[in-house]
């Protein structure tokens, strides 16, 4: 028992430690159909409390955020929190029947989590069909109360959203859908928080601007919620510094340029130098599928320097490097290295007890009927090792908890089918089929897994931004071509290689990623574009519960919501 003179201390001392731990966040989202003019028309999009782009969260890493969702719009909703490690909490990742039933309309559920492991710039998006295009926005999780960058602290911050646009309704484009097998159209714009900038028909007036002040730095926060395309992203004139990807630091890296897939997320200090006046920053498509239609605009925003100079006549724009610089893709990708300090170590996994081996296709298939807007009358599909994923019509993660049978198999396989020579020339068109399945991957609690994952130019090469749910892993190797297990591992970095939660495979090459299955549950991995998503370039890790209570895990929610 505690003499009663000492309780005071006491609760002032709990007090401390909770403050020393985090905070608690309250927020409520509102999904709710709004109008928003752009290149000169307006439409209803779906939002966050009236909102293009969302709101911005921001924490410090140990607080927890407590979200109500409520659905005041016409669609089924969910939100996912992408970067969010949901330790234990599969319940509040979000994709919709795979973690959670969608919120209906009228309906609502409350999300909660909490930032264990993250650092930097993650963000949220509807995890809803193509809902995702408008409803997303930024999460800003900054070190420990207490705790510093391990960079000078930046003069400001200042998040950038690349989005895309599309004149149309989104929800209603057919090939959204995948209901006509065809292609989805393509956008008419692509975004720098919400505004597509100059170079498009009536978007002068609304165009982004940031004002710097000569001499300071900056963090630029950078997201890119593109639904279809790999992005490159430059400011005239100036140097980036990338000093974090997907929240998790990196060594700063010198670059005249970025290249960043749909899901990504980047820390980049800039450091404004130049002389004052008015510069672009700009992005534009990095396209690499052969054939491949791909929306060629360009959007632009304005970096503007305080002071009083002549105005030039036009900010001047950024080189970025043509839609098809694979080079330049990979360039860029070969210099990341995770920040590997005392403070942030690089936990790779160096022992590795499960190997496991993907192909990211595309593929082609027969209509029974009538044909399809596809290639030659077919249908595009797409799968993980010759299997297109079938979205079920509850969720996995209920089905598994409560033991229901017949939603969902965890027979998914851990190598290729068959062995062909993935990255081939004119590969016979057998090749072409896919099976179909809601198959899960099942790993043992604490499983040390390696898992390549190599592209294929089965329909046609692409660079696949693949994205997992739960977990960061370490991108340890990348090549072009096939992986070859006797050469390619000896030259992995397990030293300090970037840690990212979507990576994106280069086309017709491979990656190899590292991580230590200790999030229980069930998690999505997927190909962030969303057509190769919708045409059923996803599966499902589930992890095991581990011995003890503290590895198991927790409930689920009262007011998880009903199919
Ligand atoms: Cu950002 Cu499953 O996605
Ligand atoms: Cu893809």
């Amino acid at each position: 028992m505690v003499p009663k003179i000492f309780a005071p201390f006491l609760v002032f001392h709990v007090l401390l430690i909770a403050n020393a731990y985090g905070k608690t966040h309250h927020h409520t989202f509102v999904v709710k159909s709004s109008p928003y003019t752009r290149l000169c028309s307006t439409k209803n999009i779906l939002t966050v409390n009236g909102k293009f782009p969302g709101p911005t969260l921001k924490v410090h890493r140990g607080d927890k955020v407590i979200i109500k969702v409520y659905n005041k719009a016409k669609h089924n909703i969910t939100i996912h929190w992408h970067g969010v490690r949901q330790k234990r909490n599969p319940w509040s990742d979000g994709p919709e029947y795979i973690t959670q039933c969608p919120i209906q309309p009228g309906n609502k559920y409350t999300y909660k989590f909490e930032l264990t492991t993250e650092e930097g710039t993650i963000w949220w998006h509807a995890h809803s069909g193509w809902a995702r295009a408008t409803v997303h926005g930024v999460i800003i999780v900054y070190p420990r109360r207490g705790h510093h960058y391990p960079f000078p602290k930046p003069y400001a911050e200042v998040p950038i959203i690349l989005g895309e646009w599309w004149k149309k309704e989104v929800m209603e484009i057919p090939g959204n859908a995948n209901v006509t097998g065809g292609e989805p159209i393509l956008s008419d714009a692509y975004t720098i928080n919400g505004q597509p900038g100059v170079l498009y028909p009536c978007s002068k007036k609304g165009t982004f601007r940031v004002t710097v002040d000569y001499g300071k730095t900056y963090l630029l926060r950078i997201i890119s919620a593109v639904m279809d395309e790999d992005l490159f992203f430059a400011i005239s004139q100036h140097k980036l510094t990338l000093v974090g990807t997907d929240g998790s630091y990196t060594k700063p890296l010198k670059t005249e340029y970025i290249m960043i897939t749909p899901g990504q997320s980047m820390d980049v200090l800039l450091e404004a130098n130049q002389p004052p006046s008015l510069y672009h920053m700009a992005a534009r498509s990095y396209s690499s599928a052969k054939g491949a239609g791909f929306d060629n605009t360009t959007t632009a925003a304005i970096l503007k320097y305080r002071g009083s100079y002549p105005p030039p006549p036009s900010p001047s724009f950024p080189p970025l490097p043509p839609y098809n610089a694979t080079q330049a893709s990979t360039d860029f990708m070969r210099q990341l290295r995770s920040l590997a300090s005392k403070h942030h170590p690089a936990k790779v996994p160096l022992e590795i007890d499960t190997h496991l081996f993907f192909t990211i296709s595309v593929n082609l298939l027969n209509c029974s009927n009538k044909p399809c807007t596809g290639p030659l009358g077919k249908r595009f599909s797409s799968s993980i090792n010759n299997i297109s994923f079938v979205t079920p019509s509850m969720d996995v993660l209920q089905a598994y908890y409560y033991g229901i049978h017949g939603v969902f198999e965890d027979d998914f396989p851990r190598k290729p089918p068959k062995k062909f020579n993935y990255t081939g020339d004119n590969l016979p068109e057998n090749l072409l089929n896919t099976a179909f399945g809601t198959k899960a991957l099942v790993l043992e609690y604490n499983a040390s897994v390696e898992l390549i994952l190599q592209g294929t130019n089965v329909l046609v090469g692409d660079n696949h931004p693949i994205h997992l749910h739960g977990y960061s892993f370490h991108v340890v190797g990348w090549g072009f071509g096939n992986f070859d297990p006797r050469k390619d591992p000896s030259r992995y970095n397990l030293v300090d290689p970037p840690e990212e939660t979507t990576v994106g495979v280069p086309n017709n090459g491979w990656v190899a990623i590292r991580f230590r299955a200790d999030n229980p549950g069930v998690w999505l991995m997927h190909c962030h574009l969303e057509r190769h998503q919708s045409w059923g370039m996803s599966m499902l890790f589930l992890v095991k519960n581990g011995a003890t209570p503290s590895t198991q895990m927790v409930r689920p929610p009262l007011d998880l919501p009903k199919c």
